[in-house]
């Protein structure tokens, strides 16, 4: 098998990261306070840059011939 320790970095990294793209989505929902209207759209940038990096780990994965998490369980168990 190749890449066997490159797939399991990159699928770690993709828990991670949806985790942390979780936890940011729910800051963004639950916020409040005086910097309100400059940190909710700040959190939607976070979200962005996330989930494009997320695309781009995953899609190297499948080039790897690897399996990217990509469901809540496999996230939680593994992040
Ligand atoms: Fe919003």
């Amino acid at each position: 098998m190749k890449y066997t320790k490159t797939k399991a970095v990159l699928n770690q990294l993709v828990a991670d990261l949806s985790q942390m793209s979780m936890i940011i989505h729910q800051t963004h929902w639950y916020m409040r306070g005086p910097n309100f209207l400059k940190l909710h759209p700040l959190m939607d940038e976070f979200m962005e840059e996330i989930d494009s990096q997320l695309d781009v780990i995953s899609e190297r994965l499948i080039a790897l011939d690897g399996s990217p998490y990509s469901t809540l369980k496999e996230m939680v168990e593994n992040g």
